[in-house]
């Protein structure tokens, strides 16, 4: 049997991460996060002082150090640079505010999509990012694009960082949503757009179960 794939896509905080991995789990399906993906080449400029702007510094560090995406053993993938596993060290906020320089890189872009469709080649996948179900996946078995009132959005992002000992002030969050929405939409390559093809969803005031459900009857309907 062909593998099945269910692409998630949406602005920053709309859900996706959380909703794709209960998808996963109940499918029993690999997560894949593609947005952990551009966070790790983030996290290599943050740790080598490289500018994330600099696409030749960027592809440059990305060709000298060893970076890996790999299944892991929670059902989702494991992120590792130069042989530390650094998963967690990705949701950090100085990560978040470089992440969307790297990934209007076409030479990153196209990198990373080769991973991720590898990924979806030897596996059933739940893929979440900004570009799945337009440039990664176009034939998808599902596609999903999440989406959210921005101020739930920055206060679930705040709850995120609260529960991981970062305090940053609310306005603060609402703005860097909004300029990584914007850079995201606004981008050259691979913007973030809705697939024409996508199924919308807005989770606001939404629960996380109810849009779990709404997904996993997509998929139920779709073969
Ligand atoms: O989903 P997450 O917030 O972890 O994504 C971090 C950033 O990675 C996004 O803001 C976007 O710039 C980039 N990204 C992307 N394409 C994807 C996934 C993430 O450009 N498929």
């Amino acid at each position: 049997m062909y593998p099945i794939s269910v692409a998630i896509d949406g602005p920053a905080g709309a859900g996706k991460s959380t909703v794709a991995k209960m998808v996963a789990k109940r499918l029993q399906f690999l997560y894949v996060d593609t947005g952990a993906m551009y966070r790790a080449v983030a996290y290599l400029c943050l740790r080598h002082r490289v500018d994330a702007e600099d696409a030749v510094a960027v592809e440059h560090l990305l060709n000298t150090h060893d970076v890996v995406f790999a299944e892991g053993t929670d059902g989702g993938i494991r992120v590792s640079v130069d042989g530390l596993e650094v998963t967690k060290a990705l949701r950090d906020p100085d990560v978040s505010s470089r992440v969307s320089a790297v990934a209007a890189h076409p030479q990153v872009r196209t990198r990373l999509t080769e991973w991720q469709r590898a990924f979806a080649r030897d596996h059933s996948v739940v893929m979440d990012g900004r570009d799945i179900g337009t440039v990664v996946l176009p034939h998808a078995t599902v596609k999903v694009f999440l989406t959210a009132d921005v101020r739930e959005r920055a206060r679930r992002r705040q709850s995120e960082y609260q529960g991981r000992g970062f305090e940053v002030p609310f306005e603060d969050i609402v703005r860097a949503v909004e300029e990584r929405d914007r850079r995201d939409c606004e981008r050259a390559v691979a913007p973030l757009v809705a697939a024409d093809d996508a199924h919308r969803i807005d989770s606001t005031s939404k629960s996380i179960e109810a849009v779990v459900n709404e997904i996993l009857q997509l998929v139920e309907n779709a073969h």
